[in-house]
């Protein structure tokens, strides 16, 4: 029989087939579409017809292999039916559970944290997240042409106008200091922007959760007790170390870093192999900031902090790509149901 031949003849078999069950389709499948099946030979068979032919019968093994697929496909699916139609049956049997949604990791994270915060009379403040320049940069002592406002690197949404995305939520914290007098015991969670290269570890939006404590006495030991309380609750440790740093809205500032947990301190990739990993700023706010917004600097004073919350979620889940939090991979989302 030359392959035209046994291909017609192949053809006839399929037809005739009847599957009545998922074995049978099965069976069915390896027989003649498994990668050791008939159809497998028919293909190679391909190499010896002539050229003129060739595509007269590749259109007639494809023609094979569709019908036999579809005919696996009717099998499997009427089984399928057959079956539930079986459980429907047995009063008895448990539901079958809806399919719910989950949450995304970064509102897991951010409402743990909230939670955290209000535990210690902090409430939640929102903001815009088109701002202007005043909220986002000069109240916060950062005037124009301050060289710190290259640290920031600000999507203008139009220069002139004076609109902006908001480059922290240090900006609502701002709107929240001009509207209510001392004390002040605010965080404020939200969605920020920056013109950064999109990498593993940075992205051009991404979240924070920034805290604002304005009262009378308020001291640094006040804001490193916060900063503790908080990395105990979240991490289940308070190993954390302040490094200081410059802010131009804090005075003196410091940067937060916690031991890394995912290596122990003994030296990973997270942490570049020096035992820390870095999770926000802080400091105590520079009096010009509290006179910006009309509050006495000889009588409050305060402290304010700021944190990644994507840093935060991809330390608690050992989590290595920034960018996964923004594809909406079903793969990775579902992790966390
Ligand atoms: N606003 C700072 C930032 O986004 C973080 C910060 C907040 C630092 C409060 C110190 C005090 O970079």
């Amino acid at each position: 029989m030359n392959p035209f031949e046994q291909a017609e003849v192949l053809l006839q078999e399929i037809e005739e087939q009847v599957l009545t069950n998922a074995q049978d389709a099965e069976a069915f499948r390896i027989k003649y579409i498994g990668s050791k099946g008939l159809l497998k030979d028919l293909f190679a068979a391909m190499k010896d017809i002539p050229n003129e032919r060739k595509k007269e019968f590749g259109q007639l093994v494809n023609e094979l292999k569709q019908r036999a697929e579809s005919k696996v496909n009717e099998a499997k699916i009427s089984s399928a039916k057959a079956s539930t139609k079986k459980s429907f049956e047995d009063l008895s049997a448990p539901g079958v559970p809806y399919v719910v949604g989950t949450r995304h990791p970064i509102n897991i994270v951010k409402n743990e944290m909230v939670e955290i915060f209000k535990r210690l009379g902090f409430v939640v403040e929102d903001g815009p997240e088109i701002e202007d320049d005043w909220h986002n940069f000069t109240a916060l002592n950062l005037p124009e042409n301050h060289p710190a406002r290259d640290m920031q690197d600000t999507f203008y949404i139009d220069f002139n106008a004076n609109r902006l995305l908001r480059t922290h939520t240090s900006s609502a914290q701002i709107r929240v200091m001009e509207k209510q007098k001392p004390p002040i015991r605010i965080i404020t969670p939200g969605r920020v922007y920056r013109n950064e290269t999109i990498s593993a570890r940075a992205h051009c939006t991404f979240h924070q959760v920034e805290g604002l404590y304005i009262d009378k006495n308020v001291s640094f030991a006040d804001l490193k007790q916060t900063l503790y309380y908080f990395a105990k609750e979240m991490f289940g440790s308070d190993n954390i170390r302040m490094r200081p740093s410059y802010f131009p809205f804090t005075e003196p500032s410091a940067e937060i870093d916690i031991s890394c947990f995912i290596c122990n301190q003994t030296g990973c990739s997270v942490c570049k192999h020096s035992g820390w990993v870095e999770i926000g700023g802080c400091g105590m706010v520079d009096p010009a900031v509290l006179e910006n917004v009309g509050i006495d600097s000889e009588e409050y004073t305060g402290f304010a902090f700021g944190m990644g919350i994507e840093r935060i979620t991809m330390l608690k889940y050992g989590i290595n790509d920034i960018r996964l939090f923004f594809e909406n991979d079903m793969r990775f989302l579902q992790q966390f149901s």
